[in-house]
């Protein structure tokens, strides 16, 4: 239903007819702050899309209309900076494929996102991806679809200031429908690995709380794992990133009751968690993959400390419903989204039942998304 509007509302505000590319927000079933930390992550592209609609122009111009700002912003191709905004998404594509080298034209663009914003679904990678693939597609430029998750992370880096990992723009790249991805964030090989349990449902609950604190802490984390590697480097010089580290090396070389030492604790197991999550999918056991995600939830809230009072409440209350599988915070953290695997049965009295329970210790609603597992980025004709 999306790209037809588009079309037409482009071709209203630009009088020409437009490419039109989508690409997906992401889920991430296990393997949280690990992507940067050179493990593994095993996200999947979501049902939830980006569209953007593209069209040459002759000049060296650049016209960007957000159909939810409901904003026009022209821009210069030869004076790109971030201005905070919803269009440093899209020009810090741009700047990345300029210099890249790619040869690039003025062009329109219109944008719409079903994604909701700052829950954690990775609305602005799955813009990022849209209008990186939009560009390649519309000037010709040939770029594989690694280098395009690449280019919309480093576009990212340069634009916000959150230097975030590659899981949520290969997410959004690379997904495939009832598949999640099982990428190695260090050598950037990935598998997809089928994800269809009948009667199971993914519900995601969402706290409402914006994730602010979110870059800057981000960024901290990555520092303390930096710190953590290098103190671990001093006994095992083979060790370049918490992905080399074992846990004993860790309680070995790093004081026990020190923020470093939870952090690294929290990553490792992570990524043991995770290899045997893949097992799990492999041999059909979704329950035992359920209790992976409150694991990772405990670490997440615990050692990591990147979840909130409202999160823990979220899984906290879930924990023992019937047909709850698994539940954890999902993404960046310290706000978002909840992640619930949940059996078709039960889930209209789960989500009663949590929604309820939130407003009453919180003073406030829940936000609740069903979402499945659908194709990665494309281009739609
Ligand atoms: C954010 C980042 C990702 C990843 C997650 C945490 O979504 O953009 O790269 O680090 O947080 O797993």
């Amino acid at each position: 239903m999306i790209a037809p509007q588009l079309r037409q509302q482009f071709a209203d505000a630009f009088k020409c007819s437009p490419l039109i590319v989508r690409a997906p927000g992401r889920i991430n079933l296990i393997g949280e702050h690990t992507d940067y930390n050179e493990g593994f992550v095993l996200p999947a592209s979501i049902n939830l899309a980006s569209h953007v609609a593209v069209a040459r122009r002759n000049d060296g111009r650049i016209t960007l209309y957000s159909l939810e700002f409901n904003e026009r912003v022209e821009a210069d191709i030869d004076q790109l900076k971030p201005h905070n905004r919803w269009t440093d998404y899209v020009l810090g594509v741009v700047d990345q494929l300029l210099k890249r080298g790619y040869l690039l034209g003025g062009f329109n663009l219109m944008l719409t996102s079903d994604i909701p914003i700052g829950a954690g679904l990775s609305s602005s990678a799955a813009v990022e991806c849209a209008v990186a693939l939009a560009l390649d597609k519309l000037f010709d430029l040939n770029i594989d679809k690694l280098e395009l998750a690449l280019i919309a992370q480093h576009a990212e880096h340069q634009f916000t200031g959150t230097m975030c990992g590659i899981m949520d723009q290969f997410a959004s790249l690379f997904g495939r429908k009832d598949h999640v991805v099982k990428l190695d964030c260090r050598s950037l090989e990935h598998q997809h690995l089928p994800f269809n349990f009948p009667g199971i449902e993914i519900v995601l609950f969402d706290t409402g709380v914006k994730h602010t604190l979110a870059s800057s802490e981000y960024n901290t984390r990555r520092k303390e794992c930096a710190e953590g590697v290098s103190m671990i480097g001093k006994r095992y010089p083979q060790v370049s990133s918490l992905r080399d580290a074992t846990a004993a090396m860790v309680d070995e070389c790093i004081p026990i009751d020190s923020v470093i030492y939870n952090r690294c604790r929290y990553v490792v197991e992570e990524n043991e968690r995770l290899l045997a999550a893949c097992d799990d999918l492999k041999n059909g056991d979704i329950f035992a993959f359920g209790k992976k995600m409150f694991q990772t939830h405990s670490g997440l809230s615990n050692l990591y400390e990147v979840s909130c009072p409202e999160l823990d409440l979220l899984v906290e209350k879930v924990k023992d419903m019937p047909g709850v599988l698994g539940a954890r915070m999902m993404g960046g953290g310290f706000g978002g989204c909840t992640i619930n695997l949940v059996n078709s049965l039960n889930s209209e009295t789960v989500i009663n039942n949590t929604s309820a329970a939130y407003r009453e210790a919180m003073g406030k609603a829940l936000s609740i998304y069903r979402v499945w597992l659908s194709d990665g980025a494309s281009v739609l004709v």
